[in-house]
């Protein structure tokens, strides 16, 4: 028995919770989540629910999803009015993007190197389209909070911004940045500011940015609802926002139009309560933070000097303020690599250590980027370890190999 396993107040191991594959390690929650099976159970439920009677579900959708609404903004510490829900960060993104796009001309968008390539190709095409300038501001790996601030402050100081897109957690590089304060910098400049919280519902006590114009967060990932979930905050009552499918609450306030999207699948918005009251009643979110840092903690001395052993120097990337549920770890050989061909790791790695992880890529070097969930074991970091790192050193030495995931 692993003595460093999260268990239930009732004893049991936390992974019990979740029907993830036993015969993998799984170490990249922050990818794509997991979802523990009472949540899916409920979802079912609602599925059933849903396919007895389609047309009363549907008729009577919009009348239920504000209670959802407020449920969630509830445990988010968010205001139900501004609270909506959409199907992940990138739609959330989408939904500024789209507004902007709309009603201002020549957007002169600010993000930074280390904003998710997705929503950064978004703002890009917001201010291609407006006529606008889309910058990218440099901020090395290891910055302080302090000089985060300062490069943000310089930039807005020296371009004229209207938007900045910031991540809160980045996904590349597993770092938090200060979103609050970088906020209040960009409205002094006159910017309007995204926060994009994607990774930090359920991992971060308070995750709501309130002082954003907009902040977004998906509570797929670390807060363990079926996937397809998401929330957007608009703190800005100027931003009339529309959600991206036009359907028959076009003529109605934000935010009730949201609550109308066609004919969609929300089964998963009415689980995602229940994945974060579940998740408190079974283990408690402040001991599932604690553990999620303590795994990553032994994860910086193990798989740091396993792949020390193969050679790597300093693996433990320094990335200025870490985010304690993710670690990222420097890959080995001086190869230069970029998003596509670091990426095709993925599966052949998983395929052949049985192990999983994330693999990144920030200014040609290369990252192993492992994240903790509840469910994940001292065990998981041994095997990643001494399967894992081996087999990765001699992948990596043995490249180019074909792009397999996106
Ligand atoms: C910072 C950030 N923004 C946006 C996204 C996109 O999330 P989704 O695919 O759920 O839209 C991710 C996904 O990992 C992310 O890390």
């Amino acid at each position: 028995m692993d003595d460093s396993e999260l268990r239930t107040t009732e004893g049991r191991p936390a992974r019990e919770l979740w029907d993830l594959d036993a015969s993998f390690h799984h170490l990249n929650h922050g990818s794509f989540g997991a979802v523990p099976r009472a949540v899916l159970t409920v979802q079912q439920e609602r599925r059933r629910e849903m396919e007895s009677n389609p047309v009363r579900w549907f008729s009577t959708l919009a009348e239920r999803l504000p209670g959802v609404r407020d449920e969630l903004a509830e445990r988010l510490h968010a205001p139900a009015d501004d609270t909506v829900l959409v199907a992940n960060a990138s739609a959330g993104a989408s939904v500024l993007f789209r507004n902007l796009a709309q009603r201002r001309s020549r957007v002169h968008v600010a993000v930074t190197d280390h904003g998710y390539g997705a929503v950064s190709m978004g703002a890009e095409r917001l201010a291609r389209e407006t006529g606008g300038d889309y910058r990218e501001i440099a901020l090395p790996l290891e910055a302080s909070d302090e000089e985060v601030l300062e490069r943000i402050a310089d930039h807005l100081a020296t371009h004229q911004t209207d938007l900045l897109v910031l991540d809160q957690v980045t996904s590349a590089t597993a770092r938090r940045m200060p979103a609050r304060e970088a906020t209040r910098i960009a409205h002094r400049h006159g910017a309007l500011v995204l926060i994009d919280g994607a990774h930090a519902p359920g991992a971060l006590e308070d995750p709501v940015i309130r002082e954003a114009d907009v902040w977004i967060g998906n509570l797929h990932k670390f807060w363990c609802a079926p996937r397809g979930t998401a929330v957007l905050v608009r703190n800005n009552p100027d931003l009339d926002l529309y959600p991206l499918v036009d359907s028959w609450g076009g003529h109605l306030p934000f935010p009730d139009r949201f609550d109308h999207q066609g004919t969609v699948d929300v089964t998963a918005w009415f689980a995602a309560s229940t994945a974060f009251d579940h998740l408190q009643r079974e283990l408690g979110w402040d001991r599932i933070r604690e553990h999620a840092a303590a795994m990553m903690r032994l994860a910086e001395r193990e798989i740091g000097q396993a792949l020390e052993a193969v050679g790597v120097l300093d693996p433990v990337a320094d990335t200025g303020h870490a985010f304690a549920p993710m670690r990222l770890f420097r890959l080995t050989g001086d190869r230069r690599w970029d998003h596509d061909t670091v990426d095709a790791l993925r599966v052949p790695f998983m395929t052949s250590t049985h192990c999983i992880a994330a693999f990144t890529e920030f200014h040609g070097v290369g990252y192993l980027r492992l994240s903790a969930a509840p469910y994940t074991t001292a065990d998981d970091i041994a095997a990643m370890a001494s399967q894992g790192i081996p087999t990765l050193a001699a992948m990596t030495g043995s490249l180019p190999l074909e792009r397999t995931a996106s």
